[in-house]
């Protein structure tokens, strides 16, 4: 069963970002069934899955808000950094962990945090954009060379 299911309030009414959240909320989600089979590839693939996306969605938002001049971004950009700091913590403690005992509550302990992380950022830091997100139709589109 899924811990998280998407509803419309976590919409920020921009799909790029909208799918992004609910493709890791998956990640969430699947980890967690991962967890309660012990299935160790499958929480090796959730510290990989957090490593992307802090890579592509945090870059993502980070442009985001520079391109629109949002007037949160120092503290959105610090929680996103904490978010970093956090989970390579975990990340590391599960990688030295030399019994799959301890691998798993290296896990849980992540899932944990990231359960209740994901719902609070989205809400308290990603939701807020939302309004603002709008200045990004005055604007040229990006171009990318
Ligand atoms: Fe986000
Ligand atoms: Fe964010």
């Amino acid at each position: 069963m899924a811990i998280i299911s998407w509803r419309e309030q976590m919409s920020l009414n921009y799909p790029p970002l909208d799918s992004e959240h609910q493709a890791f909320m998956k990640v969430i989600n699947q980890a967690s069934e991962d967890i309660k089979k012990r299935h160790i590839e499958g929480m090796e693939k959730m510290f990989q899955a957090c490593y992307d996306y802090v890579r592509n969605h945090f870059s993502h938002e980070e442009d985001i808000m520079e391109r629109i001049h949002y007037p949160e971004m120092e503290e959105h950009i610090a929680s996103h950094q904490l978010f970093i700091k956090n989970i390579s913590q975990f990340r590391q403690e599960f990688e030295t962990a030399d019994t799959v005992g301890k691998k798993l509550d290296a896990s849980q302990k992540a899932m944990a945090f990231l359960s209740v992380w994901f719902l609070g950022h989205l809400i308290s830091r990603d939701k807020p954009m939302k309004p603002y997100l709008v200045r990004l139709r005055n604007l040229p589109p990006r171009m990318n060379y």
